[in-house]
């Protein structure tokens, strides 16, 4: 078994198994998803409450639950399009290697939750309730526990590489 496996089969473990009791959150955070990055890792716990969210709404019926659903996965692709954009932009001030694979996994991600909002458009929200297993399976133990950790060393001392100061300063200018 190689690294990723271990790591993403750590993080599911650690993640409490959904149950039908509404009073417990179904998936808690622990320090083991932390990227070491104060904001990065609040982001990353508004994700998860985002995601109990959505699968209290699951665990509902009727029109409560499709109006839950339905303002949960609005949140979701609202908050993950604005977590996505704030980490790329400091792994682009780190001038991280890795910057345009992590980029494409963030868009392939966008494209899955963005199938979602239209099927949501088009009244199909129970359908939503089929985003769970893919946000459980691949993105908080597959993104968050791998994907993520990968750039943390990078982003947390602000260098990756010799042009990073470079990269920086025209990601600055860019900005200004
Ligand atoms: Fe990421």
């Amino acid at each position: 078994m190689g690294r990723r496996d271990e790591l993403r089969d750590a993080a599911r473990a650690l993640i409490v198994t959904p149950g039908k009791d509404t009073r417990m959150p179904a998936f808690e955070w622990k320090d083991f998803f932390s990227v070491g990055h104060d904001g990065i890792d609040h982001q990353h716990k508004q994700l998860f409450a985002i995601v109990n969210e959505l699968y209290d709404g699951t665990r509902r019926d009727g029109d409560a639950s499709e109006e839950l659903l339905r303002r949960t996965i609005a949140a979701l692709g609202a908050y993950i399009r604005t977590h996505f954009a704030e980490e790329e932009r400091l792994m682009r001030l780190a001038a991280y290697p890795e910057y345009a694979r992590h980029k494409q996994a963030h868009d392939g991600l966008i494209a899955r939750v963005a199938e979602f909002e239209a099927r949501i458009r088009t009244g199909e929200v129970r359908q939503a309730a089929g985003l769970l297993p893919f946000l459980v399976g691949e993105w908080l133990t597959d993104h968050i526990a791998f994907e993520d950790q990968q750039y943390a060393g990078c982003v947390n001392s602000h260098a990756c590489n010799p042009h990073a100061k470079y990269s920086a300063l025209q990601e600055l200018e860019s900005t200004a």
